[in-house]
């Protein structure tokens, strides 16, 4: 089979600013609408899945008055928005550092089950002291540490997901078993961070398990995901970035022996227009909708501090610390673009809003030309998509930018699954197996 694009959409629409455009209803009930509109859009443009990020904190108090409410939990969003669509996957933020592994397996084969076999986790090993101060006193553990209790999660999760094999419901209603009971596989896990017998009661689910995403770029992380992600999200400025990165995981993934590689789908923000004129002032608006203030808060959560300068001076070295432990790879993404074109600092912060990965403003067929250039150039596999959050945007992309990738043969016309590994291509695990 041809090899296909990937495109994964952000759920959130970030509170960077366009609540404030007048054709935004920013109350609750607005941002429920705008939800199940965007999903049903996303499914409509025959998108792989929707991603909703979390940070398990409001973010740091700088950016309270300028965020909305819209920071709803994402296994509760993505039930309700399974309910109301067919096909398209979601894909949720957990943490395996701080939300027990128990709950976690739980959670996500519950959903697997009743959103169709269309759940995927995305694995992440949460480094704000925000998030942590919501769990315990303990504070943020080291990096590394993160990811050695991230290795025993996975185990725990995966061996609660694989709790009943093919044969273990009898379902005799004659003599009312219901289980084999010597075919449930128990758990009883107990290792260094986690002590869970199990089992959690549910059986495998139309697409086995929940696909497994994450975004570890450090090296620590990048090896964490080059051994169990099956799709891995990154932020990568530009294409020869992304190249470079896309090789180290072949490479690594090799190394561990995996048949196949993670499928790659870098962050991409756009802004499109029917003609160049018209994405120039889509821009525009973008621009003038996105809060500086807003944004200058939410980079302290990865130490860049731009909260005393002037927004329309240069950036200061001094906004970057000498070195850090934890984020290097957000850092060294947003030093590249405080260096890139000498921007102000208002002009530096619109280009973080979609973090530190890449962006390309155009017209349709400039858009696809870049996610093609993207894809025949060993720099991705997909793209998780981020639009400006104005209206229309998401519209434009799908009906005018998913045609020409179809026409192209890069993307598929139709679902030809229903399952976020039918779309995704992947197999499904058998037991106990790691990604092949
Ligand atoms: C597209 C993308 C989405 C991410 N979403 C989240 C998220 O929702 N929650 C979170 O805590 N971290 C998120 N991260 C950060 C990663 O989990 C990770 O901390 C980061 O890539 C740094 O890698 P490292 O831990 O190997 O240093 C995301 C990163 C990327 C590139």
């Amino acid at each position: 089979m041809t090899r296909q694009l990937h495109l994964l959409l952000f759920g959130n629409t970030r509170s960077a600013g366009p609540w404030r455009h007048p054709e935004v209803d920013h109350s609750t009930a607005g941002v429920r609408r705008e939800l199940i509109e965007r999903a049903r859009t996303a499914e409509r443009g025959t998108f792989d899945a929707l991603f909703f990020a979390d940070g398990l904190n409001y973010g740091p108090p700088a950016t309270w008055p300028y965020k909305t409410t819209e920071d709803f939990e994402p296994l509760t969003t993505a039930a309700a928005l399974s309910s109301v669509t067919e096909n398209v996957g979601f894909v949720l933020t957990g943490s395996a550092t701080l939300q027990h592994p128990y709950h976690l397996a739980r959670q996500f084969l519950s959903l697997d089950h009743l959103s169709g076999g269309r759940t995927g986790w995305n694995l992440v090993t949460s480094f704000a002291a925000a998030a942590a101060d919501n769990f315990s006193a303990r504070g943020v553990v080291d990096h590394d540490e993160r990811y050695r209790i991230a290795e025993e999660a996975i185990e725990v999760v995966s061996a609660l997901w694989d709790g009943w094999g093919e044969d273990t419901i009898v379902a005799d209603r004659a003599t009312g078993v219901f289980n084999d009971v010597g075919k449930i596989h128990v758990a009883d896990h107990h290792g260094r961070y986690f002590d869970v017998t199990g089992p959690i009661g549910a059986a495998r689910s139309p697409q086995g398990r929940p696909v497994i995403f994450q975004a570890g770029s450090s090296d620590t992380g990048s090896s964490f995901a080059a051994r169990h992600a099956e799709v891995i999200f990154t932020g990568q400025g530009n294409r020869e970035r992304a190249r470079d990165f896309y090789r180290s995981i072949h490479a690594k993934a090799t190394d561990f022996g995996r048949r196949s590689a993670p499928l790659i789908t870098p962050s991409l923000r756009f802004v499109v227009g029917s003609t160049e004129e018209e994405a120039a002032r889509a821009e525009r608006l973008a621009y003038e909708h996105f809060s500086p203030e807003y944004q200058a808060g939410w980079l302290l959560e990865v130490d860049v501090d731009v909260t005393r300068a002037d927004l329309d001076g240069p950036v200061p070295e001094s906004a970057f610390p000498d070195s850090t432990q934890t984020h290097q790879t957000a850092l060294a993404g947003y030093r590249a673009f405080a260096r890139e074109g000498n921007p102000t600092v208002r002009e530096f912060l619109y280009r973080t809003v979609n973090g530190f990965g890449a962006q390309i403003v155009g017209t349709a067929e400039q858009v696809a030309d870049e996610i093609e250039e993207w894809f025949h150039t060993g720099a991705s596999d997909g793209f998780v998509l981020g639009d400006s959050g104005l209206p229309g945007q998401l519209d434009v992309f799908v009906d005018q930018v998913v045609p020409l990738l179809r026409k192209r043969g890069l993307f598929r016309h139709e679902y030809t699954g229903s399952t976020l590994r039918e779309h995704l291509g992947l197999e499904v695990p058998r037991r106990f197996e790691s990604p092949a």
